[in-house]
């Protein structure tokens, strides 16, 4: 089978088009990838033509052998589903998981994306507690970025304030958020830091940058960043109004939910003001 008309590629690229028209992916803003099921491989492997053996500049152990589908680097969102094989790759990571090949895509050139570290460390933390994550995303979302300047850089507070701002949230990411401050991004070091929220969330922010979701699958991922990012447009649109609430839903409110739900919410996000 071609790669281009596997049901995982279409999704891939489906979700990068999504992404595009929500306004997240300025230029080469933004980044995804995907890991592929072993019988996804065996469908279009016959279209690998491997090329050199590059490091990853981190380890992955628990990925080793794996194949990913990821976006290049310095390409743009808008431009994967007008010319995917220029925009996006397949990369095989080696037996140790310290080096990636590109097999497929790329045609012109490139490499996957620079945030490669950060996903692939997101990814493995992921696998190790659920063998269903597959999917890591990378968005530039307005409106969290927005928040990043004005509420405390802690994941408590940032959990806690866009809960309350759409009922479906605590629904939506139990786990809350996680914070990493601003960093350099494209290195080891911040994958480092974003890994070690990923234990704990499916969501992290990147200070002053934006924010990476990770799910079982392209809707629960997509689903994911858009709940959060949009929440944080409403509290962006409640603090333009007045800077205190007049009213909200309380805690003893979200322990109700909680239960009727059937969800855990954690004590710690449920603190008195
Ligand atoms: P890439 O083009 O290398 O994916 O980088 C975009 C980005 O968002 C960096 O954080
Ligand atoms: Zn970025």
């Amino acid at each position: 089978m071609k790669v281009l008309d596997a049901e995982f590629v279409k999704g891939f690229i489906r979700m990068a088009d999504d992404g595009w028209n929500q306004g997240w992916h300025e230029r080469n803003g933004g980044n995804l990838t995907y890991r592929i099921k072993s019988e996804e491989v065996e469908l279009v492997k016959e279209n690998f033509e491997p090329k050199q053996w590059q490091a990853i500049g981190t380890t992955v152990p628990a990925l080793a052998n794996e194949y990913f589908l990821v976006t290049g680097s310095g390409k743009y969102f808008r431009n994967v589903s007008i010319k995917p094989e220029d925009s996006i790759c397949i990369i095989e990571v080696d037996d140790k998981g310290e080096n990636y090949r590109i097999v497929w895509g790329l045609v012109n050139g490139g490499s996957p994306t620079s945030e490669l570290p950060s996903h692939l460390m997101n990814m493995e933390v992921k696998k190790l507690q659920n063998p269903n994550y597959r999917v890591i995303y990378h968005a530039h979302t307005t409106n969290i970025i927005a928040l990043t300047f004005v509420l405390p850089l802690d994941g408590k507070v940032f959990t806690r304030e866009l809960w309350e701002m759409a009922t479906e949230c605590p629904v939506v990411f139990p786990s809350g958020i996680g914070v990493v401050d601003w960093m350099v991004p494209g290195g080891r070091e911040i994958a480092v830091e974003t890994s070690k929220l990923m234990a704990k969330h499916d969501l992290v922010i990147w200070a002053h940058h934006g924010m990476f979701a990770a799910g079982e699958d392209f809707d629960l991922t997509f689903g994911l960043m858009h709940t959060a990012e949009k929440s944080a447009e409403i509290l962006v649109k409640m603090l333009s109004m007045q800077p205190n609430k007049r009213q909200t839903i309380t805690p003893d409110e979200f322990r109700h939910l909680a239960k009727d739900f059937n969800v855990e919410l954690p004590e710690e996000y449920l603190y008195e003001k």
